[in-house]
């Protein structure tokens, strides 16, 4: 959800321009519905609109150069998507130049009591912003201390990159809640809100923290405190490759990161099992032997992949463990136990809802674990403990390998909570690899039953006992992809109620992966037949039928969610190509949601 970009300096004859168009186009995957820039050459020049950065890129003066500029790409939140409402956001004397990601809770008290009178042009919570500095510069502050003083007033979250017409040789940035890095260079500086839209001009980056302001030249960053108390911090090497946020010869992001599922597993494989041994965090496997219930908070497919660790911690380790829509936690929040291990799984790191439950059960003293993707994240850097995926960079807003890789990372924590041998787990898991690979190979078929039955506006995915788990999973990727209104259902629960929208032709697709509910879910498939659904069945190969369209070699039944999932992820795809949808980017939606 919106991104930022911001560059001081002279990095060999490059073009400010092209930097800050690079990378918003790296920061696309986070979802958005506008984009601009502005740079400082002789005064500030903003080029912006509502709109794609390929349109963006048609608007800019490449003619124009410049040293300094920053830039943002908005999903909208105050205000519709429009040029007006596009950032960058001015002030009236066009001195303050801001760029935002996040939202400002208290915008309309801030309105009523500093700006009564001022003639906003855009509906944004950004525009009070650049008015507010603007006005405290007017009563005599500095710059520094005008947006120092604008951060104090600001309830909410923001990270901001500031231009200042009166000073061309610096720019500001500030953070709070809103994920923001700075990229360290030889004679130019950067921010970014990923390391992704920083990694192609430098792999030297320092990590921001909540109310601190940035002054940025190209020779400095200086970081203080919102008090403005110097901070010290050293920068550290990231490690992620360039080329590991290009598409290569895949038409999506999201084709490549199916395919990348068996190299994520083998990856996980190696972070987290010595030769023969579990290779995890001491402290980590002592929280969770010394926890009487475990709590996962999460937010859409993290929360999923968090029910089918549910089943794993309670199946495989004995531990009860109860899985918490993050969003609501804070007000639907449950009795704590009188130990409770709180799990925090998200791809990003980043999600605003989970980070609320964080804060609040932190103050309340519990233990935290976050598994995440992405290191030195928001949920990592502030959990007690981090467990990485290793996936590498997710970029497709539909996210399907950091799902497996959350469920294998689940598994192995259990695993070793319950003393199962490593050499067993270690050699199914690599198993598991083999059997993705071999369902990611025959991609013809899926492209087939996609393109044969999931051309209606409704769908739905059954399944009982740990496959329920994967059908709400399996739902969420279609209807996220394809916009096909997608339900996953416990197969039992069809006949109370849902069974009454089945029509002709409704496909209902099935999956079946524990021998005790076979016989029932078959049943299922029949009802739904009989009133006309069209029906596609995944199954294990030892549960199967003669006319199960989808047989996948066995595994440890408790760990099927890793392999059942993929051809669920393969018919989303092809659902969604054969409808000729952005698959990478479907509409409305964030790749990184950074707003509560
Ligand atoms: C769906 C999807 C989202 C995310 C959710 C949480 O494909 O990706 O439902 O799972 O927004 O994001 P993270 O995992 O980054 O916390």
């Amino acid at each position: 959800m919106c991104g930022i970009v911001g560059y001081i300096g002279f990095k060999d004859g490059l073009d400010v321009k092209e930097i800050l168009l690079t990378g918003l186009e790296k920061l696309e995957y986070r979802g958005y519905d506008s984009a601009g820039i502005c740079i400082y050459n002789d005064g500030v020049k903003i080029f912006k609109d509502e709109g794609r950065v390929a349109h963006l890129r048609q608007l800019v003066d490449m003619d124009v150069p410049s040293n300094l500029g920053i830039g943002h790409t908005r999903w909208a939140t105050h205000g519709i998507p429009s040029q007006r409402n596009s950032h960058p956001h001015q002030c009236h004397t066009g001195r303050f130049t801001v760029v935002h990601n996040g939202v400002i809770e208290n915008e309309i008290e801030l309105r009523e009591q500093y700006l009564e009178d001022y003639d906003f042009i855009s509906d944004t919570d950004t525009e009070i912003i650049a008015a507010l500095i603007e006005k405290f510069v007017a009563q005599g502050e500095s710059a520094s201390l005008a947006i120092r003083h604008v951060m104090g007033l600001l309830e909410g979250s923001y990270a901001l990159g500031i231009m200042d017409a009166a000073t061309p040789d610096k720019f500001y940035a500030a953070k709070n809640k809103s994920p923001l890095l700075v990229g360290v260079g030889k004679n130019f500086n950067m921010i970014g809100s990923d390391a992704m839209s920083i990694i192609k001009y430098t792999d030297e980056f320092i990590e921001l923290h909540d109310e601190e302001f940035i002054v940025l030249s190209a020779n400095e960053v200086a970081i203080y405190s919102i008090l403005g108390t110097r901070v010290d911090r050293l920068s550290y090497k990231e490690t992620l490759d360039a080329s590991d946020t290009e598409k290569g010869v895949y038409p999506y992001y999201m084709l490549k990161e199916i395919d990348e599922q068996p190299f994520a597993i083998r990856r996980i494989v190696a972070e987290y099992f010595t030769e023969n041994t579990y290779n995890i965090n001491p402290e980590i496997v002592e929280s969770l032997a010394n926890t009487d219930r475990i709590y996962i908070v999460a937010a859409g497919t993290s929360m999923n992949a968090g029910f089918v660790g549910k089943q794993l911690f309670e199946s495989i380790a004995n531990i009860p463990t109860e899985v918490h829509i993050a969003s609501e936690f804070v007000y639907n929040t449950p009795l704590i136990s009188k130990r409770p291990l709180f799990i925090f799984l998200s791809q990003s790191g980043e999600t605003a809802d989970s980070r609320a439950v964080l804060v609040k059960i932190k103050k309340l003293g519990y233990k935290s674990l976050t598994i995440t993707n992405v290191k030195g994240s928001t949920l990592s850097r502030e959990a007690d403990y981090t467990l990485l995926l290793y996936a590498g960079v997710e970029i497709a807003v539909a996210s399907t390998k950091a799902y497996t890789s959350q469920i294998a990372v689940m598994a192995i924590l259990a695993a070793n909570e319950a003393n199962w041998d490593a050499k067993v787990l270690k050699k199914e898991l690599a198993l598991i690899a083999n059997v993705i690979e071999s369902i990611t190979d025959n991609k013809l078929l899926f492209k087939e039953l996609a393109d044969k039955y999931l051309i209606k506006r409704n769908c739905f995915y059954i399944g009982r006992h740990i496959d329920y788990y994967v059908a709400i999973e399996a739902s969420l990727k279609l209807k996220e992809i394809s916009y096909i209104q997608t339900e996953g259902f416990a197969a039992g629960e069809l006949k109370h109620g849902t069974i009454a929208l089945i029509e002709n032709g409704t496909p209902v697709i099935a999956v079946i992966s524990q021998e005790n509910i076979n016989l029932n879910t078959r049943s299922n498939i029949k009802e739904v037949k009989s009133r006309g659904a069209e029906t596609i069945v995944i199954s294990l190969k030892s549960l199967s039928a003669a006319t199960d369209q989808i047989v996948i070699d066995d595994v440890f039944p408790v760990l099927a969610p890793l392999v059942t999932i993929v051809p669920t992820q393969l018919l989303a795809y092809y659902a969604a190509l054969g409808r000729g949808l952005d698959i990478d980017k479907p509409r409305n939606l964030a790749k990184s949601v950074t707003v509560e």
